[in-house]
């Protein structure tokens, strides 16, 4: 590789840490952005279990045999952990000491919305001394919540574990004509509900962002049910997607079903009804490819960025929006990414989540739109 990426190339010390849920890709990200800075001269350390290891002093430095194979693996190789007590100044003043004491002049975050506001607090200029770390982090949790990214790492392998099991699932279901209530995750945001809803051929999807209130879940799955019951000449199985954010519990939600299609049992609906909680199992497994070259090349953008001295950054695939220059720029030789500051990630991660940015209006109109398309 060339030097000339480099202008503190032969002399720095990065760390890097995982935090929060862990993402398939992350591990991916780890080893590029370790082979990377290594192959620049820098000493690289990896942080035990998310921020609660780098309060304890966890630091281990990482040669390269360290980071072989680790791209084939879901998970995190240092480990991550929710810590909530990060968001305490004396916590963080901690932490601050233990950067300094061990002598790190970058930090490499990966994670989701809540390590990306941690890096924003610790890296705060207001509460952080001047010579502390750069300070850049990478997008990475199952559920793309986090703003001002197209993706993040670990999305792409979670809609591909939910198509699959739908796919499985529809075998049985159209062995017995029943109708399936497929629970998928991604906390607050029905992102993975809908896409894998799309790729996966499912006849209903159900997200938060919709707003509807309790009836109107149920109503839309009767809706759906009665919709493929009268097409003719096909199968009668019905796959419902609905995203945990969904404030109607997916056990409640068959009840209500169960109840409607008992009062209806004389149209002739006669409708058998099943739960499928996908839950853990959407974050593990393999990465898939393309979020091994995405977690890779957004770590590549990462640590040329650290290397130029950017701070308070996060490296992002493909905006949705092209963001006013204030708010970052595209990165240097990837004309994919960009780098954006962390104040505006947090804020549009805040209207992702309150269902007031247009990025998610655009996604539930679209949603609306082909839904009557959906169980055809
Ligand atoms: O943020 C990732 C995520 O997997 C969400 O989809 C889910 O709601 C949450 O984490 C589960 O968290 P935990 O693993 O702590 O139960």
């Amino acid at each position: 590789m060339s030097e000339r990426w480099s202008q503190r190339s032969g002399s720095g010390r990065m760390a890097i840490l995982t935090s929060g849920g862990d993402a398939p890709g992350m591990n991916a990200a780890i080893r590029a952005a370790a082979l990377l800075a290594m192959s620049q001269g820098w000493k690289v350390f990896g942080v035990s279990d998310g921020y609660r290891g780098l309060l304890e002093g966890r630091l281990t430095e990482l040669g390269a045999g360290d980071v072989s194979g680790i791209i084939r693996e879901g998970g995190t190789m240092l480990g991550s952990a929710r810590c909530r007590e990060f968001a305490e100044r004396a916590v963080r003043d901690v932490a601050r000491r233990r950067l300094r004491d061990a002598a790190i002049d970058a930090l490499l975050v990966i994670g989701g919305n809540g390590s990306i506001a941690g890096a924003a607090a610790l890296s705060d200029p207001a509460e952080a001394e001047s010579g502390g770390p750069l300070v850049i982090a990478l997008p990475a949790s199952i559920d793309n919540d986090i703003g001002l990214t197209g993706l993040a790492i670990g999305v792409d392998t979670a809609m591909n574990t939910i198509v699959d099991a739908c796919d499985k699932i529809a075998d049985t279901a159209s062995a017995l004509n029943r109708t399936f209530l497929v629970e998928v995750m991604g906390r607050r945001c029905g992102y993975l509900a809908m896409t894998s809803a799309i790729a996966g051929a499912a006849d209903a999807v159900l997200f938060p962002e919709a707003g509807r209130s309790d009836a109107e879940v149920v109503d839309a799955v009767i809706r759906t049910i009665e919709r493929v019951r009268a097409r003719r000449g096909r199968k009668n199985r019905v796959i419902v997607i609905k995203a945990e954010g969904v404030s109607l519990s997916t056990e409640r939600l068959k009840e209500m079903v169960d109840a409607r299609l008992h009062e209806s049992d004389g149209k002739g609906l006669a409708v058998e009804t099943r739960v499928t909680v996908l839950g853990h199992v959407v974050r593990g497994g393999r990465p898939s490819a393309f979020d091994r070259l995405l977690a890779s090349r957004l770590a590549h953008v990462a640590v040329r960025a650290l290397m130029a001295g950017e701070h308070r950054r996060m490296a992002a695939w493909q905006l949705p929006v092209e963001p006013p220059a204030a708010v970052g720029h595209r990165a240097a030789d990837d004309p994919y990414c960009w780098l954006v500051d962390f104040d505006a990630v947090l804020a549009e991660t805040e209207q992702l989540l309150a269902g007031t940015s247009p990025l998610v209006r655009w996604r539930a109109r679209v949603l609306d739109e082909i839904e009557g398309v959906l169980a055809l």
